[in-house]
This record gives C-alpha cells, structure tokens and sequence, in this order.
C-alpha cells in the first residue's frame, strides 16, 4: 500500500449520500489530504473555500485529478474566498450547497501568532463567526431531509488546553487553557462552534487533535524545518532545552478519524484525535537526522548541526492525548507508528525538495526563525 494512504472504511458508505462537501482550508496541509482522499474514494463534488494565503498550495488536489482523469475535474472548484469577507463567504456558501462542511481554514503557526497575533483573530474567530453565520442561513433553507443528514465539523488543536506537566493527557473534559495568540484563537472558535449548536441547534462536531506531520506540510514547522535545514547543511534550530514534549500524528491517521467524526461523530460532541505518539522535540529532531544519514550521508553526523536557540515565548511543555472516546466510540485507531510515518515524511521531502524552493519561494520564506519580535538579546544570538 502506498505509505502516505490509509483506508477508511468506505467512504462513499460513511458520507451516506452526502455529495457535496464544502470544506474550509482545502488548499492548505490538513485540508489538502482531506480534499485528496475525498476526491480518491468518494464521488462527491468538493467545494475548497480557502484564501490562498502563503500557506496554500494546490499541487496536491491538482495531481490527484490528473491522475482521475477529465470525468473527475468538475468534481474540485476552488471558491477563493476569505472568510473574514461575510459578503463573499455567504455567496460561496449558497453556491456550495453544502450536505457536510468540514472547516480546517485557520492561521496555523504558533510563531507567526507571536509575531502577528490579529491575522489569527481575524481568521479563526472572525472567520469562524462569518461561518457559522452563513451556515446558518443555509441550514435554515435546507429541506427536512437534507437537514436530517446536515453537519459542520469544527477542526482545532489540542494546544486549546494548554500545557501538560509529566503525567495526565488532555482529554474531552479537561478545561481549556489555551496560552499562545494561536491556541487562544482556536479556543475562541470552538467555544463559538459550541454555543452555535446550544443556542441556534446547528448540528456541530469539534474535534481536537495533536501535532499533524506528513507530505505537503508548509515548511515553517518543525519537522519540515528540521530536514531541510539538515539537508542543506545549516544549523537545526532547536528551541529551549529541545525537551519539550509534542504528541506526534501521521497526517492520514487524522485524515481517518476526521472523517469518521464529520460523518458519525455525535452531534454536539467533541472528540480528541492522537495516537500516543509522544516525543520529545531533541528526540524527534536525532530521529529526523539518523534517518539522514542513512539516506544522504555526509561527512560528519547530521546531528552535529543541532544547535540549540533561546525558547520560544509561552513554550507549551507538554501535550498529549487521550483517544479512548474516538476509538470506542467511533472505532479509530492510528495505523501509523511515529518510526514508520516519519521515515516515509523524510524520504518524501527528500523527493519533493523543487516543491519545497517553489513554496517558500513564494510566500517569501527562506526559513528564518520566527516568533520572536521583540526578543532583542535572542536576535543578537540568530544573527
Ligand atoms: P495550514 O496553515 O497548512 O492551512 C490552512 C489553510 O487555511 C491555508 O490554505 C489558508 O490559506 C487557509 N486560511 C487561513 N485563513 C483563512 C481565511 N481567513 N479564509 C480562507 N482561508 C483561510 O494549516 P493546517 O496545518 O492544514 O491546519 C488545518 C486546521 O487543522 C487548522 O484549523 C488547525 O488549527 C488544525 N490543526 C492543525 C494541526 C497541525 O499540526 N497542523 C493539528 C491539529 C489541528
Ligand atoms: P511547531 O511545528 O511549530 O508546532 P506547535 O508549536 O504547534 O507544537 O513546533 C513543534 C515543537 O517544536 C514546538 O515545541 C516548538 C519546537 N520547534 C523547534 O524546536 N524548532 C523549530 O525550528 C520549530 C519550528 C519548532
């Protein structure tokens, strides 16, 4: 089997008839497999409702449809549109038509939230707001029976609930904490999502998951970061102690279990998505460079490039997560092991290296270090 796919258990089953599926963010990492395995093995028309910001990239989707042929290209409309823009977002909505909207568009980086909290403000809350509102209007025009099958799935983070010490995991009651402008504003959108569903009926599930890694991922993040930065011989940035703690998740692993919950989630309900895949950050970062050395040897161990820098401001310590509602509820497991998804990750970046240049490119990112305006004796020490 290709190591980037995991089989859902029919698709087309679990979407029940639902044809089209309005998902928000579809051109950006989480979304892009959402919208790929939906094209791959369903027959519904996916409408991507996304800004196109530095962060998206339709390489992806666009493979995906070459690969299916002419019959499948009506099957992907790109409705660039800002959700910030209630106007625009309720026009794309009515065109949609949605019979399920899966909402992943979302400002994403913790660093460029300490650097430009508003974007996040105006995005996930705003945005969400603008959403929730235009959806409203569309479910309110749906007939009975469509309504009866009608859902928003809400997807977040993990990071809403804050920092874990040694022991415990994060699970569907512990109490939001969130501590960063991003884990803040995520937090918000879900409560938003939340009294959406108390107040008006609209039928929501939320789900909150750990730290996502896998191909197309932006490279601003620290797994992409790590190799690229190794590749081309420059220092690994590793912040604070590299002890930090991160609960890690094969991009298609999520992609399963959101679509079990989009379509049998209970309404209402929220459920955590991880698949015990705790590391930490010196850990994932050794792992990263041991696979190199396999694959690209060098001179000199390509863990002697890890360089450790002052921390990130607010650095969560610890997540991770408690899936038994998921699995029992909802029968998802991960089926990727951290050692297996990383591994086909770092071969996949290997491979993709001209997709990496392109992105960066043009979003004007050559991989500085990020997040920390104002740390003036932590600039003197990158520079
Ligand atoms: P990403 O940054 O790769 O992609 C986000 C996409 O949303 C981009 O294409 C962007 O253009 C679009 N977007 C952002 N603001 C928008 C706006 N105002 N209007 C329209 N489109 C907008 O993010 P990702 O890593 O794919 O994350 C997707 C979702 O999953 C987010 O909601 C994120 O909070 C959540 N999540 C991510 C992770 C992770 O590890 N990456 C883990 C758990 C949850
Ligand atoms: P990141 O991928 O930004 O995800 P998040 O902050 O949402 O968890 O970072 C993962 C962890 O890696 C986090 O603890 C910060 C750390 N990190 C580094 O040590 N070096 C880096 O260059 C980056 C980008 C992150």
């Amino acid at each position: 089997m290709d190591p980037q796919q995991t089989t859902t258990p029919e698709l087309s089953e679990l979407l029940e008839g639902r044809q089209r599926i309005l998902v928000t963010g579809g051109a950006g990492f989480i979304g892009g497999a959402v919208v790929r395995r939906l094209l791959r093995e369903s027959t519904a028309t996916v409408f991507n409702v996304d800004k196109m910001s530095y962060a998206s990239d339709l390489s992806s989707i666009e493979g995906v449809l070459k690969e299916a042929g002419q019959a499948s290209e009506d099957r992907h409309h790109l409705l660039k549109v800002d959700l910030t823009d209630a106007e625009a977002l309720a026009a794309a909505v009515r065109q949609a038509d949605p019979d399920l909207v899966m909402h992943l568009a979302a400002e994403s980086h913790v660093d460029r939230s300490i650097e430009g909290p508003g974007d996040f403000i105006a995005s996930n809350v705003t945005g969400t707001f603008h959403l929730l509102q235009a959806i409203r209007g569309h479910w309110d025009r749906l007939s009975d029976e469509r309504k009866k099958q009608f859902r928003l799935h809400h997807i977040s983070t993990d990071e809403v609930f804050g920092s874990l010490g040694d022991v415990g995991r994060f699970s569907e009651t512990t109490p939001y904490d969130p501590r960063s402008p991003y884990s803040a504003s995520k937090a918000a959108s879900d409560h938003l999502v939340s009294a959406w569903h108390h107040t008006y009926g609209l039928p929501v599930v939320l789900t909150n998951c750990s730290n996502n890694y896998g191909p197309w991922q932006f490279p601003e993040k620290l797994i992409p970061v790590v190799i690229l930065k190794a590749v081309a011989g420059e220092p690994i940035p590793l912040y604070g102690d590299g002890a930090n703690v991160r609960d890690w998740l094969y991009v298609e692993d999520h992609v399963d279990a959101l679509l079990l919950a989009a379509t049998k989630g209970g309404l209402g309900h929220s459920y955590c998505i991880g698949g015990y895949g705790e590391r930490t950050n010196k850990q994932v970062v050794e792992a990263i460079c041991h696979l190199l050395d396999k694959l690209i040897p060098s001179k000199s161990a390509h863990s002697s490039l890890i360089t450790p820098v002052t921390d990130r401001p607010g650095h969560d310590r610890r997540y991770a997560i408690d899936p038994t509602k998921i699995s029992e509820e909802l029968g998802w497991t991960s089926s990727h092991s951290f050692e297996k998804g990383l591994k086909s990750t770092v071969k996949w970046f290997l491979k993709n290296h001209s997709w990496c240049k392109k992105v960066r490119e043009r979003a004007n990112y050559q991989g500085s270090r990020l997040g920390i305006a104002g740390h003036g004796l932590l600039q003197a020490q990158n520079s």
